[in-house]
């Protein structure tokens, strides 16, 4: 089982986070770097590399990072393409982290905290509260610097950023706090998230209702797993709600198939070009854990309108920032030069048209050929990462901006 190209991903919203150094610079600093690295844990037997990537004839690595707030996140590097032989085996997948590899890139795929294999800290474990301390702030502040210094480290080399959903309102406030951006060659941004007021799935919209209000307290600080059976009694409460209409989500998103071919996945908007094949192994390990806080942050980001840190309350923000509002990601300090390429869909109902619009108005001063947008009128969220014609639609889009940059 398994789909490399869906590796990486995190919560509701698909979270997709590719590193990618560029071919001919790379290779010379880093050949001959083979084999685990050192106090791996992952077993190679089970990690990813095993079960989804070396299968298909690429080398692979099952790497850790360690972040300065303590969480241990699993990576796999996949260094180049394929050998020649294994041309001759079934072809890859339509999936990008291969694709990219045999452009010749040197890739790294991340899984952010809380995800199945990165469920290890070097204080917490899972079961304690402490460990879902966290939204997607600690993702900026923490998870991501900790991976570009990894790779920059290992490397040499800026990094290419690929990332989808929530892997691009991270980058997105990262770089507007000019973080990252010392390290990084450009980012491609695929059904790009900051602004979310527009977001139409109905799910999704009842749930950042509820998780602002009563619910969000009533849970606190603790782990949100949509696949157990804490939450998937939550999802029952939310999908008792008018027009959310979702009895055949909750037997989707807990792993069974429907009925009537609905599932979790085509309630995020008309996907145009999923196999079905492949939303039934996306929804075997999707959608994987993440912490209530986050849910949160997420939903306070649904209702506010404004991309901003996490909102504590008048009283704990005074605490915590200063003052009685959490500071906002100012996405207009996003540096103007950044080489940046953001593809969206006309269908996509979690990044909605209007909210992409709101987002490249905060960019109308970004350099001109610094900015490259595509928009596919007939992709929904999840086409961006499982579409059977991705890679004619968008990845070749995405090696052709990254192949220009120099
Ligand atoms: C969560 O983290 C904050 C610091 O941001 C700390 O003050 C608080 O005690 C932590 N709570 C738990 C339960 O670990
Ligand atoms: C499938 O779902 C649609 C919309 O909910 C409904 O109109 C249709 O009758 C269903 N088809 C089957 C075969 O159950
Ligand atoms: C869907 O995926 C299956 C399994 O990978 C494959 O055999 C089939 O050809 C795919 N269908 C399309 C339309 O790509
Ligand atoms: C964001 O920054 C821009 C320019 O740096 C400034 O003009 C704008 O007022 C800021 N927006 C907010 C909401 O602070």
């Amino acid at each position: 089982m398994g789909v490399p190209g869906l590796l990486g991903l995190a919560a509701w919203s698909f979270y997709v986070l590719v590193l990618a150094v560029q071919p001919h610079q790379a290779h010379s600093s880093i050949r001959g770097s083979f084999g685990l690295n050192k106090g791996a844990v992952a077993s190679p037997e089970n990690g990813i590399c095993a079960s989804s990537v070396t299968v298909h004839g690429y080398k692979c690595e099952e790497h850790e990072v360690t972040t300065k707030d303590g969480y241990i996140v699993s990576v796999q590097r996949i260094p180049e393409g394929r050998d020649g032989l294994t041309w001759l085996l079934n072809s890859p997948e339509q999936n990008l982290p291969l694709i990219l590899a045999d452009n010749g890139f040197d890739v790294w795929i991340s899984n952010t905290r809380g995800t199945r294999l990165s469920r290890r800290h070097v204080s917490f474990v899972p079961s304690q509260l402490a460990f879902w301390n966290w939204s997607w702030d600690e993702l900026v502040s923490f998870e991501l610097p900790a991976l570009f210094d990894y790779v920059y480290g290992q490397t040499g080399q800026k990094i290419d950023y690929v990332g989808h959903s929530l892997g691009t309102l991270t980058a997105l406030a990262s770089f507007s706090e000019g973080k990252l951006v010392n390290q990084l060659k450009s980012a491609a941004l695929l059904s790009p998230v900051a602004y979310l007021s527009h977001m139409k799935t109905a799910l999704g919209v009842v749930a950042a209702k509820s998780f602002v209000g009563e619910i969000g307290r009533l849970l606190g600080l603790a782990e949100f797993n949509p696949k157990g059976e804490a939450g998937g009694d939550f999802l029952k409460i939310l999908c008792d709600n008018p027009g959310v209409g979702c009895s055949d989500l909750v037997t989707a998103i807990t792993g069974t198939n429907s009925c009537n071919g609905t599932k979790f996945v085509f309630n995020q908007g008309k996907n145009c070009c999923l196999n079905s094949s492949t939303v039934d192994l996306f929804l075997m390990t999707e959608p994987q854990p993440t912490s209530i806080m986050n849910m949160v942050h997420l939903s306070q980001t649904v209702r506010n309108g404004v991309v901003a840190k996490y909102n504590y309350g008048r009283l704990d923000n005074f605490m915590h920032y200063g003052e009685a509002m959490p500071p906002i990601y100012n996405l207009s300090n996003i540096p103007h030069d950044l080489p940046m390429f953001l593809s969206y869909g006309g269908q996509d109902a979690l990044s909605d048209v209007l909210d992409v619009k709101h987002l490249l108005d905060d960019l109308k001063s970004h350099d001109v050929d610094k900015l490259s947008v595509q928009f596919i009128k007939d992709y929904a969220h999840a086409d961006f990462i499982m579409g059977v014609n991705a890679k004619d639609v968008v990845y070749n889009q995405v090696i052709k901006f990254f192949k220009g940059q120099h």
